[in-house]
């Protein structure tokens, strides 16, 4: 069980410990070149390795990237198909060179609906990175954060069923360990690219305290430069978790 940021005041670092990426304007960046929208997502592959290579010199511990959401299958079936293929194509090509990294590569979501060969592929790269001690790499996929609510309580109250008849005793700190970020530190620094502003269904628990930083670069243009943007950004954040300027500014 890891500190919640709403149960004690966590230590703040210079370079944040955990980043989680929405990931957008792929499909923008494409568009404006006169390409398919595909497109955009495969060079938003690009964009992912040179972001993960950043983190990974800059020391940060967590990366959660936001690949599909739950609401992502309402898109057209060509566009689902493509994001289908090319994370296969991805995991296929990119795993041994994350191994060699020393990266932890993990997939949250909802992994029923995904084809059988993806969800072997998903438990190979898991498997065979999951002694690796550097970058924690996690990927969301057919994530959505009230599913993820929703799944921790099902999953609670089936490991204990004494909880039903006595639902003043759950906290969050019985529910949190069930959630598929359980692993991980509350983000410290959540990044949206592509201009909108919004959380759209990402790790709605997770981010109760999470700094909020929105990019109006595309997802295929981000790199080392735009993220150290971010961190610089960051830095100048007095993150209060509820407390006044005048309490932390006493503080020895
Ligand atoms: C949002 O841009 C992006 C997505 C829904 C997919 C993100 C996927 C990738 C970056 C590539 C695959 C990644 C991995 C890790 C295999 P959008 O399509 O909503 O862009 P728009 O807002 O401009 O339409």
């Amino acid at each position: 069980m890891l500190p919640s940021t709403t149960l004690s005041v966590p230590e703040c670092t210079d370079v944040p410990r955990h980043i989680a990426i929405i990931m957008d304007g792929n499909g923008r960046w494409a568009t404006k070149r006169f390409l398919p929208r595909t497109a955009g997502h495969v060079r938003g592959v690009q964009a992912v390795r040179r972001v993960v290579e950043a983190c990974g010199k800059k020391g940060v511990d967590y990366l959660t990237l936001f690949a599909f959401s739950s609401e992502n299958w309402r898109r057209p079936a060509d566009e689902v198909s493509l994001l289908m293929r090319l994370f296969i194509k991805t995991l296929q090509k990119e795993v041994d060179k994350l191994d060699d990294r020393g990266v932890k590569l993990r997939i949250v979501g909802d992994l029923s609906p995904f084809e059988p060969r993806l969800q072997d592929l998903i438990k190979l790269a898991e498997q065979r990175t999951e002694h690796n001690t550097g970058l924690n790499l996690t990927i969301a996929a057919n994530y959505g954060g009230r599913w993820d609510i929703l799944q921790a309580i099902k999953s609670l109250l089936q490991a204990r069923p004494d909880l039903a008849v006595n639902p003043q005793s759950i906290d969050e700190t019985l529910l949190s360990d069930f959630l598929c970020m359980a692993f991980a530190p509350e983000p410290d620094l959540f990044i949206r690219t592509g201009g909108e502003q919004r959380i759209s269904n990402f790790l709605v628990w997770q981010l109760a305290y999470t700094e909020l930083y929105f990019s109006d670069d595309f997802w295929p243009d981000f790199g080392a430069k735009e993220l150290e943007a971010a961190f610089e950004w960051y830095r100048t954040r007095e993150r209060r978790f509820g407390r006044t300027s005048d309490q932390i500014a006493k503080k020895p």
